[in-house]
């Protein structure tokens, strides 16, 4: 150990010394927090929620919720997190006491890296810099008209995604889920980026290295502990690697489509939305608040925050219906027996079919319930000390939105461990606000401010996604290795054992 590093560590240890002590005399900061689990010196609840080895989302499911009930505080590190777990509180905070609740805690050196200081929608804070991202965003992406002028690029997507499961099902007699809806869904959100049909070489490496920048963002000890932080240089230097392999692979895309608005649609056939349609399109001209014109940093930053919000999130709702359409083959012929009703054997399922099937709606609806991809929404920040459920809030503290709970809660779902679509036609399901507003029974979007704003997306991608793939195929599990429910955390809550299964095609 370098001798710098030593004299960071003394300072870092003295400076922990007194903090500890005055975290113990004044309960670190102000009284009435939220009641939680007692901490150890100096890590709080750090130690307790290490040694679970799993991870956080399962102890707070598992074990914290029960216990501590509808709030309570977990002192990780340095780190104040308070936990919210009830419907009730989660409506107060997010819909009904909205703004107060909508910024975002502080960030990491690494995750300042990535985000070029919260210059992205999800980071930022709350006020005119996300207000003008989050509008531009909405306007030019996900407003009715652009959706439908894009179509044919998820037509695109969707018979390459076609053409590889069948290429995949002959070479090894099944098909890998995940990873094959990844690279379709990836290359999707490159081309309403980016306005370029890539090579399938290029999406893949995208998507690699924007995976491996979703994990390195993840929370990690700096940031329970920024104290210690200077200790962490090797980690600092690594993310620095991954964030110039992110600006080689994506830059040049940058380039090229600046050159193509420029010249006024001129290039090669890799440029196929005409100008304007492409989402950096709007973001070369945006003017933004504290920034000004944004550079090439903060567009590969901005683009590849929608890219892999929305890969990951679609991606693993698709495993997981397949999943239960698997287990479940008397689920799966009554949805493609719908499908036919609507566009026969040999057609094609567009855009406005699915919007018009009420089962496959419902199965969507229903994996949502049963496997919100984050069982979290991303962390939230107050914008000054309040109160909830009678606690204070510290403005300083990370409050996070256990979601998840509430989709299983028994008091509000009637057999809510059951994978049952039919709920959201008749029974308990049928008048649930998704968003939240009226009422808080399952957030797969969270709700509020913050909410997702490219909830209409990312459902028609899993809609469109899935009524294809059953149109084409019957899915089965593979002989002799019946898939299992497990799940584990990787940046979504996933399947811990990756779904295979073999497809039969339909005709
Ligand atoms: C099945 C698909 C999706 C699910 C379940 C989902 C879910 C979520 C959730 C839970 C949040 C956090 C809300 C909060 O912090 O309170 C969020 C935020 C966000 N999502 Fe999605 N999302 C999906 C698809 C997409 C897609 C396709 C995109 C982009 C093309 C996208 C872009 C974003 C952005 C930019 C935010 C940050 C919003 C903000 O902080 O103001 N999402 N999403």
């Amino acid at each position: 150990m370098a001798f710098t590093d030593l004299l960071i560590l003394f300072l870092a240890l003295l400076f922990l010394r007194f903090w500890w002590r005055y975290w113990s005399v004044t309960g670190g900061g102000p009284k009435n927090l939220p009641p939680g689990p007692a901490g150890w010196p100096i890590v709080g609840n750090l130690g307790q929620v290490i040694l679970q080895h799993r991870h956080f989302v399962f102890t707070v499911r598992d074990h914290l919720r029960a216990k501590y009930g509808p709030i309570f505080t977990m002192q990780m590190g340095q780190r104040t997190l308070v936990i919210v777990t009830s419907s009730e509180l989660i409506h107060e905070a997010l819909v009904q006491r909205g703004p107060t609740f909508a910024s975002r805690p502080e960030d990491s050196p690494i995750r300042l890296l990535f985000s070029v200081g919260k210059c992205a929608i999800n980071s930022a804070e709350y006020g005119p810099l996300w207000r003008t991202l989050r509008r531009n965003f909405v306007t030019e992406l996900i407003n009715p008209a652009r959706v439908k002028q894009c179509s044919w690029i998820r037509k695109w997507a969707l018979e390459n995604h076609m053409k590889r499961l069948r290429r995949e099902a002959s070479e090894k007699g099944f098909v890998e889920v995940l990873s094959n809806c990844r690279l379709t869904i990836c290359s999707v959100l490159i081309c309403l980026c980016f306005g370029a049909k890539i090579s399938e070489d290029e999406i893949k490496k995208i998507e690699s290295v924007l995976k491996d920048v979703m994990l390195i963002t993840l929370p990690k000890l700096p940031d329970f502990f920024p104290v210690l932080t200077p200790l962490f240089r090797k980690q600092l230097r690594q993310a620095k690697a991954l964030r110039n392999k992110q600006l080689e692979c994506l830059v040049p895309l940058v380039r090229k489509r600046k050159a193509f608005v420029e010249s006024g649609g001129n290039g090669g056939p890799e440029m196929a939305s005409p100008v304007g349609a492409a989402y950096i399109d709007s973001l070369f001209g945006l003017d933004a608040p504290g920034r000004g014109k944004l550079g090439e940093e903060e567009l590969v930053t901005l683009c590849s925050e929608a890219i892999n919000a929305g890969t990951d999130t679609s991606a693993t709702t698709l495993e997981w219906a397949l999943l239960h359409l698997v287990l479940d083959q008397e689920i799966q012929e009554k949805l493609y027996k719908e499908i036919v009703e609507h566009v026969g054997k040999d057609g094609l399922v567009t855009e406005s079919d699915v919007e018009k099937m009420s089962y496959l709606g419902a199965v969507v609806k229903e994996t949502f319930r049963r496997h919100p991809p984050g069982h979290f929404v991303l962390s939230h920040a107050v914008t000054e000390e309040t109160k909830l459920g009678g606690y204070t809030i510290p403005e300083n503290a990370s409050v996070e939105f256990y979601t998840a709970w509430v989709a299983e809660d028994p008091a509000l779902w009637d057999d809510p461990g059951k994978f049952r679509p039919e709920r959201f036609l008749v029974g308990d399901g049928v008048d649930v606000d998704v968003t939240g507003t009226r009422g808080v029974k399952m957030l797969p979007f969270g709700a509020g401010r913050r909410i997702c704003p490219a909830q209409t997306l990312g459902t028609l991608h899993v809609l469109l996604s899935l009524a294809r793939m059953v149109h084409a195929f019957k899915w089965l599990p593979v002989p002799g290795a019946p898939p299992s429910p497990a799940e584990t955390f990787a940046f979504t809550v996933v399947m811990k054992y990756p779904l295979k299964a073999v497809i039969l095609p339909r005709v």
